[in-house]
């Protein structure tokens, strides 16, 4: 169903790889909400995904950029509001890869190089998206950015590694851009903390089929999917929820609330 909520709103959505990621699943609710956007992704995930298929499904152009380059970033903005024919309204950033992860590295011996570079793509390329919006005065009044994280950034989770400090970095960015964002341009600033959600970054993550299990047993709504997140975000760039600016917005089907739950008690009871 469709309300239209995005009427007329321009803006660029990160991170779309193939048909299970969060911002493949935005993309497709924005347009179904009236949106205009550019699609954006690392040149390797063009060769690698299927990014094409969601920009004729979507009536939307392509545009490769390395979100830790600003160079790349310069171009990208640039082009998307010459291309959607001015000021953008709303930003996904929808972005996130550990090498650390990749590489199987305990979080207790980590190589820092891949360290530095897991920052850069995760945390550091939400503020250089952020810097270069807002240096080239690229977003309309009222605007929305959106940032996605994982509750591992505020509590331990052991097997999401140096990916839950790069969390706790990028909730700070919304906040300190934030606030510069609302007082210069009023532009809010948001990160939505989702659920594990069976995707390629979410997968990479060791015993992954183990905590998405215990979230969904320990969530009294069960764990938010990927279309879920896509509709929580969709309300967060509509003009409906203009004066929610620097929150850190748990889309989590009530996990970050709890303590435990009966299903979960059930398990280490005997009979
Ligand atoms: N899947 C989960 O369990 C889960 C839970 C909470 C939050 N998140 C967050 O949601 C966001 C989207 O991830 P997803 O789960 O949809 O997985 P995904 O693998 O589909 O998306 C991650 C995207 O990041 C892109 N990317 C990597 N390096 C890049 C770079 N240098 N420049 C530009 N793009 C780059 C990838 O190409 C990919 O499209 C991430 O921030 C992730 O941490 C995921």
């Amino acid at each position: 169903m469709s309300y239209n909520l995005l009427k007329g709103k321009r803006g660029i959505i990160f991170g779309a790889l193939d048909e299970h990621s969060i911002a493949w699943q935005t993309a497709l609710k924005v347009h179904e909400e009236g949106g205009n956007f550019v699609l954006s992704n690392a040149p390797i995930a063009m060769r690698m995904g299927q990014i094409k298929e969601l920009a004729t499904l979507t009536n939307s152009e392509i545009i490769a950029a390395d979100a830790t380059s600003l160079e790349d970033l310069e171009n990208l903005v640039d082009k998307a509001t010459e291309i959607l024919g001015g000021k953008l309204d709303f930003v996904l950033h929808s972005i996130g890869m550990s090498v650390n992860v990749r590489k199987g590295n305990h979080y207790t011996n980590q190589n820092y190089n891949f360290t530095h570079k897991g920052w850069d793509v995760s945390a550091g390329s939400f503020h250089k998206v952020m810097q270069v919006l807002y240096k080239k005065d690229a977003m309309n009044e009222w605007g929305s950015i959106v940032a996605l994280t994982y509750m591992a950034s505020q509590r331990v989770f052991p097997d999401y590694n140096d990916m839950a400090d790069n969390k706790a970095y990028l909730e700070s960015i919304a906040r300190s851009f934030g606030y510069f964002f609302g007082k210069d341009k009023k532009v809010r600033v948001n990160t939505i903390s989702q659920s594990p959600t069976p995707t390629t970054a979410g997968q990479g993550v060791k015993g992954f089929d183990g905590f998405i299990a215990y979230a969904e047993k320990m969530s009294p709504l069960g764990n938010a999917t990927a279309i879920d997140c896509a509709n929580y975000t969709i309300a967060m760039f509509s003009d409906l929820t203009k004066r929610v600016t620097l929150q850190n917005l748990y889309n989590d089907g009530g996990f970050s609330n709890m303590g435990v739950s009966n299903e979960v008690m059930d398990t280490f009871m005997g009979e």
